[in-house]
């Protein structure tokens, strides 16, 4: 005769084996419950530590980044912008440009009234470039900008046509193109670009003069206006600030090489 033990173990009651399926099964459910809360609570404290560490280690486009000036961040307010300036097709093939709210013209025919928009626009900043006082990029960028726009009426600022200005120059904007494309790529803007349909055209074209979310410039010339004085006194230094003058591409074939013959810049 086997022991009671075996006997019960190898006959099971029916209801035994289902009060241990239920008892399985609401072990289970609190299991799978417990596994559940602890992947959401987990995964959101991951979240919120990718957060806090991406925020803490690079910044952000409306807090400044890491990589900005630092003293500048006040000056740093988003403004939603209307952007302006698509070529508009009106009776036919007649061409305009919308200039905006403010109707400043900035390119175009050379004029004392187009360089004033830039003198505002860049102003004597533009001179904290040359020593080792730092300026922030967005002012180089426009200068850039506004030696590419020069060079296009070179006779009017440089009295020399297109094809006298010197290798030097040319070098110059090169270097300025250069530098745009990788501010532009930098931004990488995904406001989306509709097209409008002109009629008299019978053509679809780009309409760019969508809403962006900007950086208020408007609030930088006030930071600077306010601060520039104090700032042109005691310069920002940071260490290695003069490696743009000393900085050359590991390879050769990555330089541009020039006529050295010729004066750079004149
Ligand atoms: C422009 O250049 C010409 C020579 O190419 C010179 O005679 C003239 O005086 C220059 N004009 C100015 C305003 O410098």
């Amino acid at each position: 005769m086997l022991p009671a033990g075996t006997r019960t173990a190898r006959y099971q009651r029916i209801e035994e084996i289902a009060e241990d399926y239920s008892r399985m099964d609401s072990c289970s459910r609190i299991f799978s419950l417990y596994l559940a809360v602890s992947f959401v609570s987990g995964f959101c404290f991951a979240l919120i530590l990718s957060k806090i560490s991406v925020g803490q280690g690079l910044g952000s486009y409306e807090s400044g980044f890491t990589t900005e000036i630092e003293s500048l961040r006040p000056a740093i307010s988003l403004v939603k912008t209307q952007f302006s300036g698509t070529l508009r097709y009106k009776d036919g093939d007649h061409l305009y440009i919308d200039l905006g709210p403010h109707g400043i013209r900035y390119f175009g025919i050379p004029s004392s009234e187009v360089d004033d928009a830039w003198e505002e626009l860049i102003g004597d900043h533009e001179g904290e470039f040359s020593g080792d006082i730092l300026g922030p990029d967005v002012l180089h960028s426009l200068h850039c900008l506004n030696e590419v726009r020069k060079i296009l009426d070179s006779q009017y600022y440089y009295n020399r046509t297109l094809e006298g200005l010197n290798r030097g120059r040319r070098v110059h904007i090169d270097h300025c193109l250069n530098h745009l494309r990788q501010v532009i790529q930098c931004h990488m803007d995904l406001t989306p670009v509709r097209t409008v349909y002109f009629e008299d055209m019978n053509a679809e074209v780009g309409d760019f003069d969508q809403a962006h979310m900007c950086r208020d410039m408007e609030k930088l010339h006030q930071w600077m206006n306010k601060n520039h004085a104090a700032s042109t006194d005691s310069p920002q230094k940071i260490p290695g600030d003069r490696v743009h003058r000393l900085g050359y591409p590991d390879t050769e074939e990555s330089m541009s090489t020039w006529d050295s013959r010729e004066r750079e810049f004149d």
